[in-house]
């Protein structure tokens, strides 16, 4: 018995197969084009993102035999936002992507109009471009032929994981999860459901917004004219950081895990309790089960720290892969007083400002590669402990995602928390996490207790450094974050 658990990430799409031991048993890959029209612009079209997840799919079922699958999951960036024709599946624009920063004004407006108390109070969230809600508000503003469309019902509006569903159902649903949903700015945390009030804020038409069900159980069937000849229960779905919350098997209230990705993303699981911050963490819901449950988390939503590795590899063409950076940057014992702030798309947080812009400061004749190098794998560091000077002290952190292989990045991180850093053995966590959404789905694991058992250890990092010198070049850190703020004019 297995899984396929498709993960649409912001670069690419992964498809992996899960067996029951929780082994990952095949993997498909296939990254699709950034579009950045404007400065900080981002947007993805739809219609490669789906060929994506057939050509990673295609790719991974070559190397199984698909009649052992029992199910789909699936997971995706959120916040995300396209539109797509009900009838004929296609979309009228690309999506408008979470890292695009084209709302700040329609936030600011917001904010000057005194709606922000009122919306976090509703959704845990703050007026931030990141969020759907305003890059709809965008649309309807700037795109009136377009939202004409969303108006009369011919189109739909969705997150990445609705829009898959309905590729994958031939346009027969259209639905999503609260995981999701939260992220958008319409979805009331404290009701579990889409808000009026939020929609008529943001001008958006509630029946244009997907039916709402729960992580695990019967959601949808793939139809096999147009998923791969795969009629299979999709049974799983999740935004991909509580995939990987629940991939980590952080079920108990007080467990978190943080994945490097695109961004990297921090979550602590608060139960049945909605909690919220004063530090600048965002309340999000984590799961709902079939039997209607709520399980809410606190999140630390960094926007660029892979894609920092990203940009030296295709913006500035200093490495030719982001695995190389771990042995480029232990070239030079430190960065020589270099500090890069990768504040490519605004910041996130604990900081929140959108006009905040990159910095690379430091810089003297004797700089090189190696300490810029060294200088982001530490950026993002120093970003992941920000996001946890905001939280309760933790014995220990749970990582994963891509960089996670990154072995001084996980110890330049357990130096900077001053906690030792666990790596597990199967780093592919939030697709997991998607395999065990619709592995509960399916039955082939009856509960979270087998899921635990699935979880190993590949490596613990233990903090070295002394803690005066962490938090020296810390400090050093934040000078240059408070530099880097207000940049942006736009
Ligand atoms: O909130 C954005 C997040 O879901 C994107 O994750 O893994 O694509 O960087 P990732």
């Amino acid at each position: 018995m297995s899984i396929l658990a498709i993960d649409a990430g912001t670069t690419g799409v992964t498809a992996v197969v899960v067996t029951s031991e929780g082994r990952i048993a095949a993997k498909g890959y296939q990254e699709f084009a950034q579009h950045f029209p404007r400065p900080g612009w981002v947007e993805h079209a739809p219609e490669e993102i789906w060929q994506s997840t057939l050509e990673a799919t295609r790719d991974a079922l070559a190397q199984v035999d698909a009649s052992e699958l029992k199910g789909i999951g699936i997971t995706n960036q959120r916040e995300t936002i396209l539109l797509w024709d009900r009838e004929t599946l296609g979309s009228p624009r690309r999506a408008i992507v979470w890292q695009d920063r084209r709302t700040a004004d329609i936030c600011t407006r917001l904010r000057d109009a005194g709606h922000e108390e009122r919306v976090t109070e509703l959704t845990g969230l703050r007026l931030d471009p990141y969020f759907s809600g305003t890059k709809l508000a965008w649309l309807a503003e700037h795109e009136p032929r377009t939202w004409a469309l969303v108006e009369s019902g011919r189109y739909a509006i969705g997150t990445v994981d609705s829009y898959l569903v309905a590729r994958m159902t031939r346009g027969l649903e259209h639905l999503t999860d609260v995981s999701n949903a939260c992220r958008t700015l319409l979805f009331d945390l404290n009701t579990g459901d889409w808000s009026d009030e939020l929609c008529s804020l943001f001008g958006v038409p509630r029946d244009a917004l997907p039916e709402l069900v729960p992580n695990w159980g019967d959601l949808a069937t793939s139809d096999p004219t147009s998923f791969l000849d795969l009629a299979l229960p999709i049974a799983g779905i999740a935004g991909d950081q509580q995939a990987a919350l629940f991939g980590q098997t952080c079920f108990d209230v007080g467990d978190s895990k943080c994945t490097y990705g695109t961004g990297s993303f921090i979550l602590t699981n608060t139960g049945t309790t909605l909690e919220r911050s004063d530090a600048g963490l965002l309340s999000t819901a984590a799961w709902r089960s079939p039997d209607g449950e709520l399980t809410y988390a606190l999140e630390g939503a960094i926007f660029v720290t892979g894609a920092a590795v990203q940009w030296l590899r295709d913006g500035l063409q200093i490495v030719g892969s982001a695995a190389e950076t771990a042995a480029i940057a232990a070239t030079v014992a430190d960065t020589e007083g270099v500090v890069f702030v990768p504040a490519l798309t605004g910041l996130g947080a604990p900081h929140w400002d959108p006009h905040a812009r990159g910095l690379i400061i430091g810089i003297t004749r004797g700089t090189t590669r190696a300490h810029l190098v060294r200088a982001t794998l530490e950026a993002i560091a120093f970003e992941v402990r920000d996001v946890l000077d905001t939280m309760p002290a933790r014995a220990s952190l749970r990582v994963d995602g891509g960089a996670s292989a990154n072995d001084l990045l996980c110890q330049v991180q357990a130096d900077q928390i001053g906690v030792p850093v666990e790596r597990p053995r199967l780093v592919e966590t939030t697709a997991l996490g998607a395999a065990f959404l619709a592995g509960l789905g399916t039955g082939v694991w009856d509960s979270t207790d087998d899921l635990r058992d699935t979880w190993q250890l590949d490596r613990r990092f233990e903090p070295s450094l002394d803690r005066s010198s962490a938090d020296a070049a810390h400090t050093r850190w934040i000078d240059a974050v408070e530099r880097s703020k207000g940049w942006a004019q736009d």
